[in-house]
């Protein structure tokens, strides 16, 4: 089954500007935000604000200049840019002190840890000694963080009692599901009958797999704010579905990096976001629907 929206031709058709500028911000602020929703839109924001950054890394590979993928990559930066900028809209109109959108995203990349720097080493020589299985990685990875992202705002305007707060969420999974259709269905014509770039993918997602944002926040932090919004045992549910989801690809099956993660970093929680069922954890036992 291929997603709804798969060519180039169908993005450029319903690439846009998340819309915030008619939401009702008198009645945001009647209602207000919670800590956790301030935690889980600081992350969010922080997180969409580094967008430019990945492209900026990919985008100066030789093997990523293919005009196609250079045009999605343009629209999916300039929507993600206005993720965080309507996040932050929101939080402003609350009364929640935060940097502008584009303050955020230059104090985090100065905060970038090691890591992330390491990434992007390790980024640029597997694209130079292996191009085609580097973009199907890419691809790979987009899909694995696109699926999350959707799950998460979703989740998050299932949760709010704040009807403007819910509307910018759904609002805003549904573009990352158009992002989500694109990075599945072109890591599906990548991986189809490329048996090393499949195997590659699946090991390295299995060893380094956390969601993201890893190179600039912490990893206590990704797993606070992804135990946050999915506490106790949906942590695993929504890391089952993922891997189910992802699991269609070719040569995916059995995939099971997200519920490795999600049990790596069950010590770094605060007990009452934990996972407390003993079958949790294993891959597949909780995937939800
Ligand atoms: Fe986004
Ligand atoms: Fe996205």
């Amino acid at each position: 089954m291929r997603e709804a929206v798969s060519d180039i031709a169908s993005h450029i058709a319903v690439s846009h500007k998340i819309q915030f500028e008619d939401l009702d911000w008198e009645l945001a602020r009647k209602h207000g935000l919670t800590e956790t929703e301030i935690q889980s839109l600081h992350y969010f924001a922080d997180i969409e604000s580094q967008t430019v950054h990945y492209f900026l890394e990919v985008a100066k590979l030789k093997v990523a200049r293919d005009p196609e993928l250079l045009t999605f990559l343009t629209m999916w930066n300039y929507e993600e840019y206005f993720h965080s900028y309507a996040l932050t809209r929101l939080m402003e109109e609350c009364g929640v002190r935060v940097m502008t959108a584009t303050e955020r995203a230059t104090e985090i990349r100065q905060n970038a840890r090691f890591k992330a720097k390491f990434e992007d080493f390790a980024q640029s020589a597997i694209a130079v000694a292996m191009p085609k299985t580097f973009i199907a990685l890419w691809m790979f990875w987009g899909a694995l963080q696109e699926c999350l992202t959707t799950q998460a705002y979703e989740e998050l305007a299932r949760q709010t009692t704040n009807p403007v707060l819910a509307e910018l969420c759904k609002r805003i999974a549904k573009q990352e599901r158009r992002h989500f259709a694109y990075y599945f269905n072109q890591a599906r014509d990548r991986l189809s009958g490329q048996k090393f770039a499949q195997q590659f993918c699946k090991a390295i997602a299995r060893a380094f797999y956390a969601p993201v944002g890893g190179g600039v926040k912490t990893d206590e932090q990704a797993a606070r704010c992804v135990a946050g919004l999915f506490p106790g045992d949906k942590i695993f549910e929504v890391m089952g579905y993922i891997e189910k989801r992802l699991a269609q690809l070719p040569g995916m099956e059995g995939l099971d990096c997200c519920t490795i993660w999600a049990n790596k970093v069950q010590p770094m929680l605060p007990n009452e976001t934990r996972a407390k069922s003993k079958s949790a954890g294993q891959p597949g036992s909780t995937a939800a629907a």
